[in-house]
């Protein structure tokens, strides 16, 4: 069993400020976790005097945790206590190490573990990002994402409603109400559109052409880079693309722009396709990673290019295990 500690504040005592700060608060400490309701053992809260207009407990309720047991008390008044500040102890079922989550003003209660983490990884289609930020994010026990995945997945919802991924207009109104959720299950990406797991369906070459072109459109990438700010301001990661260190992060804590030879590379796709089982040949994946690089770099809203402030990592004669070694030394040089 472990113990999880979260803390948070309201702007105000009002109810709702209070239903929607225990709400976030117990999504990321879940989250966090890994934590599903049947792991909870339970959730204890106290709250500062200045709190009264609801019980934090009955928030969590209200949010969804009906079976552990909850309760609720108040903390004594104390000189220079953080003011309008919800405190909770969840004690689960699990046997990794507990994460502790504070949020707004409660993260100044907990300096040294509140501080975020952003390492931006770009880079050309096949450079082997994907596989170097996911063994990075484990080892580093921090999120990662795969940012192409959420382009590829407006892609498909194109080719899915018969829309022309270069029209515009259409393309606008279907990305407008997009249904695109990425849940982190277990540590691992999970791309959803409109319900579905889509995370296989998105990895085909036929959508890596498509997610190149639709993500030359700017009310795509308005819609996706938001969503992977969002998820970047919360909690620390890793994020992999073509525009992290130039457009969606410019202010990241490391910078990665990993690249290898087109021909490298095509070697290496093919290798990941055989595993998939799509058997295509040499010159068509080498010509497709040509056409996808000329597509990313020479588009005009955010093209793939190395930030000034990058390391640049030429992995066409390294292993997987050398380029994680590399940016690992890096990150401790830093820290
Ligand atoms: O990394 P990937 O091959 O899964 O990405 C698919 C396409 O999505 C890629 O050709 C360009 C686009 N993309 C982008 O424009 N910006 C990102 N941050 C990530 C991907």
């Amino acid at each position: 069993m472990i113990a999880i500690r979260g803390a948070t504040t309201v702007e105000n005592d009002s109810a709702q400020q209070i239903r929607d700060s225990v709400k976030e608060l117990l999504r990321e400490m879940m989250a966090q976790n890994n934590l599903n309701n049947d792991n909870l053992v339970c959730l204890m809260f106290t709250n500062t005097t200045d709190i009264h207009s609801y019980y934090p407990a009955k928030a969590a309720r209200e949010a969804g945790f009906y079976s552990c047991p909850l309760f609720s008390s108040l903390e004594p008044e104390i000189d220079g206590a953080l003011k309008l500040c919800i405190r909770v102890m969840a004690l689960a079922e699990s046997s990794a190490p507990a994460k502790h989550v504070y949020l707004k003003g409660a993260k100044a209660l907990r300096k040294d573990i509140s501080q975020t983490i952003a390492i931006a990884l770009d880079g050309p289609a096949g450079s082997g990002k994907s596989t170097v930020s996911k063994i990075l994010g484990q080892k580093l026990n921090i999120l990662c994402l795969d940012t192409g995945a959420m382009y590829r997945a407006c892609a498909l919802k194109c080719v899915k409603e018969g829309v022309s991924v270069l029209d515009e207009d259409s393309v606008s109104v279907l990305i407008n109400d997009i249904a695109l959720e990425v849940k982190f299950i277990g540590g691992t990406q999970k791309t959803y559109l409109d319900g579905k797991d889509v995370s296989q369906e998105i990895r085909t070459p036929e959508i890596s052409m498509c997610a190149s072109k639709v993500s030359a459109l700017g009310c795509v990438r308005q819609k996706m880079v938001a969503i992977q700010r969002e998820i970047a301001s919360k909690t620390s990661c890793i994020l992999d693309g073509r525009d992290i260190g130039t457009n969606v992060l410019p202010d990241a804590n490391f910078k990665f722009y990993l690249t290898a030879s087109p021909e490298v590379r095509a070697k290496r796709r093919m290798e990941e396709n055989r595993q998939k089982g799509f058997d295509e040949p040499y010159e068509k994946i080498l010509k497709d990673i040509v056409e996808r690089d000329n597509q990313d770099k020479n588009r005009k809203i955010a093209p793939l290019t190395i930030a000034k402030d990058a390391i640049l990592i030429d992995s066409s004669s390294m292993t997987v295990d050398e380029v994680v070694g590399f940016i690992e030394n890096k990150i401790q040089e830093k820290i």
